[in-house]
């Protein structure tokens, strides 16, 4: 296939190998691939994907295939491309990709705006570069699109600041803030890869050490209890008072992060906020100490800040850059401040990704089969969505639950009736 930009064809082979391997945990999504396949519901659809291009968004790629549609894709960051799964999407299942691990900035907008020369009608993005584009520069395309979707918390941001802005011209879909979604993939997926991103990067021991987490949000919340199971003495940091005291009621030390800094042998970012880590931070940070990002964004850590401040930096490890600065500290940033558990791991285990791209499926579909196109919105996964993911996963793990009996339903719904 020309149409597309990939590092090496011959890569193909160990990426099917990969991709085969994820969709074995990935029971719901299998599920939906063989019904789709039936049913067709995104027949003749183009949809253009901007995504991690990791084995469990193959999956996805070939089930929106499945169901008739004409999947392009381009990675989402410039650093989380798995060239060999980019490869087997090229070869095996004839699905233009233009993604490169480690492609310059140039490249990945370059790569965006080939998928968009294919003149998608859906978008699927993740922290929404590819609907900017289409916003920005390519609105053109609008008169043809029937919606899109985001994946992330950082992309839900930026749209509602598009809708406040009264500038989002078509309808999309959030899927970061389905329940099935943002309670399992921010929380224990993030939680899992990020150590996972660490780990592999550094092979430091955790157990006994000071680890910091700016921001408790869903996936502050899963790094934390991770970091926790390590053994590690847990920090957390944060800007909003609910959340400092739930991680407090948590058992963590809560602190500002002036005073956290010097005494963290990590400090991880999971904000979506620009700068968090910031050079009066870096200032004061101690020793050795591993600073990694998990935000979607590499704009949490102030890197121009500590690359102004080194007087030299070395890569020991493929995935560090040891800053040393003019006092002599030397500083461990991890995957030049991406996020670590993409650029440095593979991401999220696949059964999390399972119900993440489920609810993507069928939001496509949602959106498809709407009988006009809806409103210039950012809308919820609908709750049967929501509902129909959560079962279809309980029934994959083979749980059980209860139901209420009619006898509850009714006191749930009354209000006469009070102390018995
Ligand atoms: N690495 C991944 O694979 C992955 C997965 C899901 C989401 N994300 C990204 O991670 C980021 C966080 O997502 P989330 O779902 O946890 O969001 P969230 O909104 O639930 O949490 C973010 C938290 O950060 C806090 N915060 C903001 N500025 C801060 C500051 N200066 N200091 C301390 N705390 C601060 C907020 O108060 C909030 O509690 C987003 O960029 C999201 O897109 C990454």
């Amino acid at each position: 296939m020309s149409d597309c930009d990939i590092k090496d064809p011959g890569l193909a082979a160990q990426g099917a190998d990969r991709i085969d391997w994820a969709l074995q945990e990935m029971p719901v999504l299998r599920g939906l691939m063989d019904r789709v396949a039936a049913q067709r519901p995104l027949a003749g659809l183009r949809v253009g994907a901007c995504l991690h291009v990791t084995t469990e968004t193959a999956n996805l790629m070939r089930t929106l295939k499945a169901a008739g549609a004409a999947p392009v894709l381009c990675a989402s960051n410039p650093l989380s491309t798995q060239d060999d799964v980019a490869a087997a999407l090229v070869e095996y299942d004839r699905i233009p990709v233009f993604a490169i691990r480690g492609e310059s900035t140039e490249f990945y907008y370059r790569h965006i705006r080939a998928v968009l020369d294919h003149r998608p009608a859906m978008t699927m993005d993740d922290g929404a570069d590819l609907i900017t584009e289409v916003h920005t520069q390519r609105a053109d395309l609008i008169p043809g699109m029937l919606g899109g979707t985001e994946e992330t918390t950082t992309g839900v941001i930026r749209l509602r600041a598009m809708v406040d802005a009264a500038a989002l011209r078509y309808p999309v879909i959030a899927v970061n803030d389905a329940k099935t979604k943002h309670f399992f993939d921010n929380r224990y997926g993030t939680g899992q890869s990020t150590l996972d991103g660490i780990i592999r990067a550094t092979n430091v021991l955790l157990a006994g050490k000071t680890f910091t987490v700016v921001g408790y949000g869903w996936c502050g919340r899963g790094i934390a209890m991770r970091a926790k199971g390590h053994g590690a003495h847990v920090i957390v940091t944060e800007v909003d008072p609910l959340r400092a005291l739930e991680a407090g009621m948590d058992g963590y030390r809560v602190m500002p992060l002036a005073e956290a800094a010097a005494q963290s042998d990590f400090i991880v970012t999971a904000t979506g906020d620009k700068h968090v880590v910031d050079e009066s931070h870096l200032r004061i940070v101690k020793d050795g100490c591993v600073l990694a990002n998990s935000g979607h964004f590499d704009v949490e850590i102030n890197v121009p800040a500590l690359e102004a401040m080194a007087v030299e930096r070395r890569r020991p490890r493929s995935s560090v850059d040891e800053y040393r600065l003019d006092d002599g500290r030397r500083l461990r940033l991890l995957a030049e401040g991406r996020l670590v558990n993409l650029a440095a791991a593979e991401g999220h285990p696949s059964a999390v990704m399972d119900m993440s791209f489920a609810n993507q499926v069928l939001s496509a579909i949602h959106l498809a089969a709407a009988p006009t196109r809806l409103e210039n919105r950012v809308y919820d996964v609908p709750a049967e969505i929501d509902d129909e993911v959560a079962r279809l996963k309980l029934a994959a793990m083979g749980v059980r639950i209860d139901s209420l009996t009619d006898a509850q339903r009714h006191y749930l719904s009354s209000w006469q009736a009070g102390t018995g």
